[in-house]
């Protein structure tokens, strides 16, 4: 079986995986990925989903297994939909799966899911016996262009979100984009912040592109939603491969997200989503940058122009009060050796790490966002 259409690899040495975009993938492509990317298998997969989405792909999923000439066992195992069960207690009940089934050293978790069943299969497949094999098949579009690539894996706190977690890489990705039919909208437009972040960060002719193709990424058009995958894909791949554990440019996946996160903690990570909530930090960091002069008016502009072209929200909650935002940015996982750090754009397609933004400029663009534009 030859790869489909868009294929890439992430470039890790001998933790080199290949990941593959394309439509109706899990049928045609999910058996020839396992072997190419999980030599020396053994027979055992789990599969790790939650109802919604099992509703929809286990049994296209279990059917393509099934057919396989390699005899696998399968088991699946359902974790209850939703970000507060991406925790210990749901960790726990995983593991007493593996225990009860035996499962062994070569065995592979199947993660079939957005983000929150991607990090929980992923930090399982990194405990279980010191570390198994993992392949991840992405449901929503944030997971697909985000989450399931570069191998960070974690589960939640009562203290915090992704307190407890590993590096830990899949062995491969399977991007099937017929999934997305079932995604609803306003999940579809969270993934579409962060596919707009790499236009921002990373690639001019990105943006320039998703300028024009935004209306037929909300349509969920298959052809723009592969070629948007494929290239945020490359993106994160290429900044993964060059600092798999965050020890400098991987930051960069950052932009927009230490507003972001202020605005999740502010609102109890309840009524927006994660997405949403980077849209308008982008906004933010795209105002910091005017007001420092490192972009222009026009691009400025054309950021905002887009973020609210997807049908993303520009002004964070009114309700924050500048002592909130500094304490909850203050707060942020980000923070180094005591200083805020933001990930601003420099110019189309460039953005770098600062570490020097003072309060008053913080007070400046809080009043900025929050204003309409
Ligand atoms: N590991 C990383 O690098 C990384 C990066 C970004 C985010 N994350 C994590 O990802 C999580 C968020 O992921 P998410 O946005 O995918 O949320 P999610 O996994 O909660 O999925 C969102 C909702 O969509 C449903 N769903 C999934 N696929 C569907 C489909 N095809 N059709 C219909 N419904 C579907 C889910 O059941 C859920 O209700 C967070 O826990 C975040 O911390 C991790
Ligand atoms: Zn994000």
């Amino acid at each position: 079986m030859s790869a489909p259409q868009h294929h890439l690899h992430v470039e890790l040495g001998t933790r080199r995986y290949p990941i593959w975009i394309g439509s109706g993938l899990i049928e045609s492509h999910l058996e020839a990925l396992i072997t190419e990317a999980n030599p020396q298998l053994g027979r055992q997969i789990l599969v790790l989903s939650n109802p919604t989405v099992a509703e929809h792909f286990l049994q296209p999923v279990l059917a393509t297994l099934a057919k396989s000439p390699q005899n696998y066992h399968v088991q699946h195992h359902l974790m209850p939909d939703g970000e507060s069960y991406k925790n210990l207690a749901t960790y726990s009940d995983i593991m007493d799966v593996l225990v009860q089934a035996r499962f062994s050293r070569d065995c592979l978790i199947i993660a079939l899911g957005g983000g929150v069943v991607g990090d929980m299969a992923g930090f399982v497949a990194a405990t279980w016996q010191r570390g198994v094999r993992f392949l991840q098949i992405p449901t929503t579009l944030l997971a697909q262009v985000d989450s399931s690539v570069g191998g960070k894996t974690a589960v939640n706190h009562p203290g915090g979100k992704n307190l407890i977690g590993a590096f830990h890489q899949p062995s491969g990705v399977l991007i099937d984009t017929d999934v997305l039919m079932t995604l609803p909208t306003r999940e579809l437009g969270a993934g579409l912040a962060e596919v707009i972040k790499y236009g921002i960060m990373a690639d001019a002719d990105f943006f320039t592109w998703l300028e024009k193709n935004i209306d037929a990424l909300r349509q969920k058009n298959p052809d723009a939603l592969s070629a948007a995958i494929y290239k945020s894909c490359a993106i994160k791949a290429d900044v993964v491969a060059a600092d798999e554990t965050e020890q400098g440019q991987r930051a960069l996946l950052n932009l927009g997200h230490t507003f972001g996160h202020a605005i999740e903690a502010a609102t109890n990570y309840q009524t927006w989503l994660h997405g949403e909530a980077v849209a308008v930090g982008m906004v933010m960091a795209a105002h910091l940058s005017l007001m420092r002069g490192y972009i222009d008016a026009d691009y400025h502009h054309a950021i905002i122009q887009l973020i609210q072209n997807a049908g993303l929200p520009i002004h964070p909650p009114q309700s924050m009060t500048d002592a909130q935002w500094l304490t909850l940015m203050a707060r942020d996982k980000k923070v180094l050796q005591g200083k805020m750090r933001f990930i601003l754009p420099t110019a189309r397609g460039a953005a770098a790490i600062f570490s020097d933004v003072t309060e008053d400029e913080l007070r400046r663009v809080i009043e900025a966002a929050t204003q309409s534009v």
